[in-house]
């Protein structure tokens, strides 16, 4: 261990709790800064991975919280970034549903905008949904047919936020930012797209009908103001669709299911069993 690390400057700072997440809190701890201290069971190469992607987005000119330092004390692991002032995204269309046909026509500009990053040295996420296939409930002929599917999907190279959602997006006065790159990857824009706007329809959060009415406009919404995107868009929705399967929490779960049993239907894939 260096001697700046034993200078534990996590808890040599007052900490005003913001904010907390699944994996991290996050506090002001003044000067126009804040730390998120990530909980103890994240990997340190996710942490490692979100200090790097959001710092390459943040060098190509992307609107992102850049990260400014790690710190590392008996109290955890950390990233300091500048605190972005304002509400998340969800919180600010929540507030002013009249307006969030406009914020999610400016947030599939900042979705492209990162989309036309290069990002070689990240992960692939070509990988990632392979494992999360593998690791996954989905077993047998689906499960070779889905993997055979996801090896004749191009490689792509491209900066993928893979965790883009309303709630990891701050509304500035300038305009929307991205934080919480953990997820971050390289690939096709086509997967992080789709991706996006599964979140939108079946992420976590509130599921009573109005909203999920409001889920469904407005991922229908975001995916036209993302506009057109050249590649196999039943393919990669059946791949990732299932490959969530894995991980995600059961919003909206019939929901899902019958959209993913469309899926892969559309993509040539056998039924799930
Ligand atoms: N740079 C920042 N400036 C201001 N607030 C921030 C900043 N970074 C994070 N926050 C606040 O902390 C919350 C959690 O941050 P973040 O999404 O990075 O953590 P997380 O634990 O990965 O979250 P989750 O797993 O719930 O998505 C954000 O929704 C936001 O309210
Ligand atoms: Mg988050």
């Amino acid at each position: 261990m260096t001697a700046a690390r034993r200078v534990s400057p996590i808890n040599k700072r007052v900490l005003e709790p913001i904010a907390a997440g699944a994996s991290a809190r996050v506090c002001r701890i003044g000067a126009g800064r804040v730390v998120k201290i990530f909980h103890a069971a994240v990997s340190e190469e996710m942490i490692a991975r979100e200090f790097a992607a959001a710092a390459l987005a943040g060098d190509a000119g992307v609107p992102v919280a850049r990260p400014l330092e790690r710190l590392e004390d008996e109290t955890g692991r950390a990233i300091v970034y500048p605190e972005i002032v304002g509400p998340t995204l969800m919180q600010d269309m929540r507030r002013r549903p009249l307006g969030a046909a406009r914020r999610l026509l400016e947030m599939a500009g900042l979705q492209r905008q990162i989309h036309d990053c290069a990002a070689p040295g990240l992960r692939s996420l070509r990988d990632v949904l392979r494992t999360d296939i593998v690791y996954g409930p989905v077993e047998g002929v689906l499960e070779a047919a889905a993997l055979d599917l996801l090896d004749r999907l191009p490689e792509g190279d491209r900066l993928l936020h893979g965790d883009f959602h309303i709630r990891n997006i701050i509304v500035s006065a300038q305009g929307p930012v991205a934080i919480d790159w953990s997820k971050a990857a390289r690939g096709d824009p086509l997967a992080d797209l789709l991706r996006t706007e599964m979140l939108m329809r079946f992420g976590e959060g509130p599921q009573d009908w109005i909203t999920n009415a409001a889920r469904d406009w407005a991922a229908g919404h975001y995916a036209r103001c993302y506009g057109r995107l050249a590649g196999d868009m039943a393919g990669w929705r059946a791949v990732v669709a299932l490959a969530w399967l894995r991980a995600r929490a059961p919003t909206r779960q019939r929901a899902f299911m019958a959209y993913l049993a469309r899926a892969l239907a559309a993509a040539g894939l056998p039924p799930l069993e």
